[in-house]
């Protein structure tokens, strides 16, 4: 009687397992790329932290060469002086901010005017290349075998790793298709981009002295790109761990009150 309920259920479960986790390879399915290496993140575990000079190179990478063709359009100026974040002074987010122009509101149609830190990060269409405020957390990714994530849970594998991979992934190789330029990329799903390999030693001279190799930049931007996704990760792993002990103690009390509540029924005492 029981066997015969539980086969049809396992099997139905079966059923829907494969069906979950056919279509999330996305790579596997398109015959090439989705290549994507593990890098550690300061700000990997439950309790990483960003690495505030990685942040500020990563800006620096974002700014001289990614935001030719990409926006941050979710990112206002503001946030680069957060404590947890790029960490920047008042003035410095200031000045930064007007190195940008963006759109006045009070002037006429197009009209520009300096940046002002709560301003945004200016949106960039101009190149088709997609906007990159959330680009960490959309790609974040189901790697591992079969596309089921067991990367991204064991070795803490997602968007920043993808990012990392898919700059230094390019293997040299171009081909033209229907007039546009596609590059072969090991990371890329179906293994050909449209965008030109944007990175190779030395493209940036990083303020504080670090040899800026394409490894080095690829992984700053990626952690850069990271933060802008998720700014208030560090405060919510810090709530997380908090919560967490506090889910310990108030264990423990329960555990203790019920012990004494019942130790005279235990005891054969009869309540009170
Ligand atoms: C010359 C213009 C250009 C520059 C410079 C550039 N990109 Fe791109 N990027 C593109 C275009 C175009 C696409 C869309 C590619 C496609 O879908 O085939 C793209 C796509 C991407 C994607 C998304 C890939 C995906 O999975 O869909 C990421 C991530 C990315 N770029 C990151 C960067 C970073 C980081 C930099 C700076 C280091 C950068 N790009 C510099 C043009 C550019």
């Amino acid at each position: 009687m029981r066997i015969r309920n539980i086969l049809p259920a396992s099997l139905a479960l079966a059923l829907v397992l494969a069906a979950v986790a056919a279509p999330v390879s996305p790579a596997a399915a398109a015959g090439g790329g989705g290549h994507v290496e593990d890098v550690s993140f300061s700000f990997e575990g439950p309790f990483g932290v960003f690495d505030k000079a990685q942040l500020q190179r990563g800006l620096q990478v974002y700014n001289e060469v990614c935001s030719a063709c990409h926006g941050l359009k979710f990112v206002a100026f503001r946030t680069l002086g957060d404590e947890t974040g790029p960490g920047y002074d008042e003035e410095q987010v200031k000045a930064f901010a007007a190195m940008y122009e963006v759109p006045d509101p009070e002037g006429e149609p197009g009209d520009t005017r300096p940046g002002k830190p709560f301003d945004h990060f200016p949106a960039n269409t101009s190149a088709g290349a997609p906007d990159l405020s959330l680009m960490a957390k959309a790609r974040a990714g189901f790697h591992g075998p079969a596309g089921l994530g067991i990367n991204q849970i064991v070795k803490g594998m997602g968007g920043p790793e993808y990012i990392y991979s898919l700059l230094i992934g390019y293997t040299g190789e171009e081909k033209t298709v229907a007039g546009s330029t596609l590059y072969e990329n090991h990371a890329f799903p179906g293994g050909w981009i449209s965008m030109a390999p944007p990175l190779e030693d030395g493209r940036v001279e990083y303020a504080d002295g670090t040899p800026a190799t394409k490894e080095q930049m690829a992984k700053d931007v990626a952690a850069f790109l990271m933060w802008a996704a998720e700014p208030k990760m560090v405060e919510r792993k810090q709530a997380g761990a908090r919560n967490f002990a506090f889910v310990v103690v108030l264990a423990v009390l329960l555990y203790l009150t019920n012990k004494k509540l019942w130790s005279k029924v235990k005891k054969g005492g009869g309540v009170a």
